[in-house]
């Protein structure tokens, strides 16, 4: 038993250690836009077969090792990719209007602000001052104010979508899912801290990167275990009835306006 539990914990260590040797090389490589496709493939798929804490530690390994947030980020786009491609290959055939369909155009909506938060951000690290900056600073705050109002999408789902699911003895996993919906909102009230504090460029983005990349890392995981969880679990258990009782109940409580701004 002894030996089978080293056994295991060698094999994660290996995974562990391939993994950063791939994210070392996409750093060698420059960003994840200069990948070959062949380079991305590979990344992708060694992404797609760790977990979530096995990246958080190689990233945090990798820190360690003087990896800066800019070399993290372009591992965090090649990740935020493959999410995207496995949320396209999933996709429900449901009227218009049903909380699920609602549901994904409200994830479609805030992945699209997490993505413009991003290059804003990237554009602003070029910027000699505050000044010169002004246009990125306020689609910074476009998206992050969209973020905020997106806060409706999880008080949606804590409404009506985990308590039936409750109902129906599911429990574990809203918990789960409402306790990431608390901890992201904490991130998205630093990043509109953070955005308040504005003594120079450079401090502004070192502040604010850090924040954009966990959101939107997090948030990749989370609208994946939604999409492929809760929701196939919920079309499955839930008749015409309660799906007409989420309906109303959303209805009352509203919708964020999606749309973000063109600056
Ligand atoms: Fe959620």
């Amino acid at each position: 038993m002894r030996e089978e539990i080293g056994d295991a914990e060698a094999t994660q260590r290996e995974a562990m250690e391939r993994l950063k040797r791939v994210l070392r090389e996409v750093r060698g490589e420059g960003d994840a836009a200069g990948l070959t496709p062949e380079r991305r493939q590979a990344v992708k798929h060694l992404l797609s077969h760790a977990s979530p804490t096995m990246i958080a530690q190689a990233e945090q390994e990798l820190a360690g090792e003087g990896f800066t947030i800019e070399d993290l980020a372009s591992a965090c786009e090649v990740h935020l990719e493959l999410f995207r491609e496995a949320a396209e290959r999933l996709r429900f055939d449901l009227p218009q209007g049903h909380p699920i369909t609602q549901f994904e155009l409200d994830h479609a909506a805030i992945f699209e602000a997490l993505d413009r938060l991003r290059t804003a951000i990237g554009r602003s690290r070029s910027k000699a001052s505050v000044a010169s900056a002004s246009g990125e600073i306020a689609e910074m705050e476009r998206c992050v104010e969209l973020l905020l109002a997106a806060e409706n999408h999880n008080v949606r789902q804590e409404n009506t979508l985990f308590p039936m699911l409750e109902r129906y003895g599911i429990e574990q996993p809203p918990a789960i899912m409402w306790q990431e919906h608390t901890e992201m909102r904490e991130v998205k009230k630093a990043l509109e801290q953070a955005l308040g504090e504005r003594e120079s460029i450079k401090r502004l983005v070192e502040r604010v990167e850090p924040l954009a990349i966990r959101l939107a890392e997090e948030f990749a995981l989370h609208s994946r275990k939604e999409s492929q969880i809760l929701y196939p679990a919920a079309l499955e258990l839930f008749s015409p009835e309660d799906w007409r009782e989420i309906k109303d109940e959303c209805d009352k409580l509203g919708y964020f306006a999606s749309g973000l701004a063109q600056a």
